[in-house]
């Protein structure tokens, strides 16, 4: 029997999994690590802190599942896109790496758009310029820390920093690079011209390998640290969007899957290289050769129910503790209790700015409709009814840019909860399915390695042989009519407050 490992570094932890040849979950583990928020819209961590996760996760899937580490055919690598770990020449960490939520680089946004043409950056990266993105991060670090840009030796994604860290190879794979935006979209290559314009030494960033290829083997040190064996193939892998993808089955036209992580994200294969010529969704480069995927990326989707569980719901979580249960569950009892459209409450998740299909790095979270009536629950339920609309924002420009959607596959922690399931085939109206395993980018990256170690012939076919739906609820009709208004609502109130959005960052 073949054992593959995949590793995910999340925002909130880094998850490793190791699985078996049919794709069953052997033995996990979590790690934590914290986020830092100096400025508001500010979003910093500590790239040691993803290494020591990896290194305690690596050691404890191990120990927990009695394999011997010499049996591990592959490792996959999965991770947070978009963040900049900068290295010095020597492999040092030059600061805190600004990873994909942080909004503060809208000023250099511009700067990329008026340096490369706002048509021309399209056309190239397929996407416009975004504070999202990793071009941005390290623009502003060149306008703003120029003493800590002078020192720049190589310009790494996070999981790529831990493959840096397991294998002393520099390089990283097409899905997770697409969001550094210094790629060709179309010809899955570095772009000359972005690198030239921006002042961006190609030598400064690693190695473009297809998602399935093995791009170095664990060495000696690391073999120590992690308790893997020296000499295990270690495969591109894929940004965690792609590799969730993978994990769910995403590698053929008509299935879209909608994913509640701490960011919310709708994702489509596509054959081809197809743009939105608005922005508002990205077109990155699939991890299957010759594939690329649209997806529409909310930014705070989970992350708006953890940041009203952890400043609002301490009760939740002392009983949860008590009962050996998760508070989420505590709190989706209490949001059941509600009536779709919550009383006539509305919410606006943009804690942490908005990309699609906004791309307002000002936007800000929003109530709306609140009264003395209104009590905690409803909150909890509006909280996921607005994750849900935003969700829905991003299906709607997918299906206008012709995508067909036969079937949407919830996952990430919140495709857990049946109830924001449930919310979601009402208000998109379509059947939502779930998988038989719920390990998402862990499994797809896993997959991933098992093709590039030779244990599958093509990521169709693991996928094939891997990957079945358990489960799928159907819309209620029923409540299409409320939920429409509500979600016209929803999509009025950001309209209505644009510009009190830009005064009040003006303010700031
Ligand atoms: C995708 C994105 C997020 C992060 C964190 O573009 O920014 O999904 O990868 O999950």
């Amino acid at each position: 029997m073949a054992y593959l490992l995949g590793i995910d570094i999340g925002t909130s932890g880094t998850k490793t999994v190791l699985f078996d040849e049919m794709g069953n979950t052997v033995a996990s583990a979590l790690g934590e690590y914290p986020l830092y928020q100096p400025n508001i819209g500010w979003a910093e961590q500590d790239p040691e802190d993803w290494w020591n996760a990896v290194c305690l996760t690596v050691r404890e899937v191990l120990s927990k599942s009695g394999i011997n580490a010499a049996e591990v055919k592959g490792i996959g690598l999965s991770g947070q896109m978009h963040g900049a770990v900068l290295l010095d020449r020597e492999y040092k960490v030059l600061r805190k790496a600004i990873i994909w939520c942080d909004q503060r680089s809208a000023a250099e946004c511009e700067q990329i758009t008026s340096l490369i043409g706002k048509e021309r950056l399209i056309e190239i990266t397929a996407n416009p310029a975004l504070t999202g993105f990793t071009a941005s991060k390290v623009m502003w670090v060149k306008n703003n820390e120029p003493e800590i840009f002078e020192k720049i030796y190589k310009i790494l994604l996070p999981k790529d920093y831990i493959r840096f860290k397991l294998t002393g190879e520099f390089a990283t794979e097409v899905s997770d690079a697409s969001g550094m935006q210094f790629m060709d979209i179309p010809g899955r290559k570095w772009s000359d011209e972005v690198l030239e314009k921006l002042g961006i030494e190609k030598s400064m960033l690693g190695k473009l390998y297809e998602s399935q290829e093995i791009s170095g083997k664990v060495h000696r040190q690391a073999a120590e640290a992690t308790g893997l064996k020296e000499g295990t193939p270690v495969v591109g892998g894929a940004g965690d969007q792609a590799a969730g993808a993978v994990g769910n089955g995403i590698v053929k036209p008509g299935i879209i899957s909608s994913t509640i992580g701490t960011s919310g994200v709708v994702f489509a294969y596509s054959d081809n290289v197809s743009i939105d010529p608005l922005g508002r969704v990205h077109t990155f480069c699939h991890a299957v050769p010759g594939a690329w995927h649209i997806m529409g990326v909310t930014q705070g989707a989970g992350l708006s129910l953890k940041w009203f569980r952890d400043n609002f719901c301490i009760e939740e979580k002392r009983t949860a503790e008590l009962m050996g249960i998760d508070p989420y569950v505590l709190m989706d009892q209490e949001a059941e209790k509600v009536e779709p459209g919550c009383n006539g409450l509305v919410y606006l998740p943009y804690l942490m700015g908005e990309r699609t299909p906004h791309l307002d790095p000002n936007a800000r979270g929003v109530f709306f409709g609140l009264s003395a009536k209104h009590e905690k629950p409803d909150m909890i339920r509006a909280i996921m009814e607005g994750v849900v609309y935003s969700l829905k924002d991003c299906l709607e420009i997918i299906k206008e840019m012709g995508v067909d959607v036969s079937e949407v596959r919830a996952s990430g922690g919140g495709g857990r909860s049946r109830l924001w399931r449930q919310m979601q085939a009402d208000v998109f109206g379509t059947d939502i399915t779930t998988v038989n395993s719920s390990e998402g980018p862990a499994l797809g990256v896993a997959l991933l390695a098992g093709v590039g170690t030779g244990v599958y012939s093509s990521v169709g076919e693991a996928c094939d042989a891997v990957i079945k739906v358990e489960n799928t609820q159907r819309a209620n009709k029923a409540l299409a009519d409320r939920y429409s208004k509500m979600y016209r609502i929803y999509r009025q109130l950001y309209k209505s407050l644009k510009q009190d959005f830009a005064d009040l960052a003006a303010i700031q």
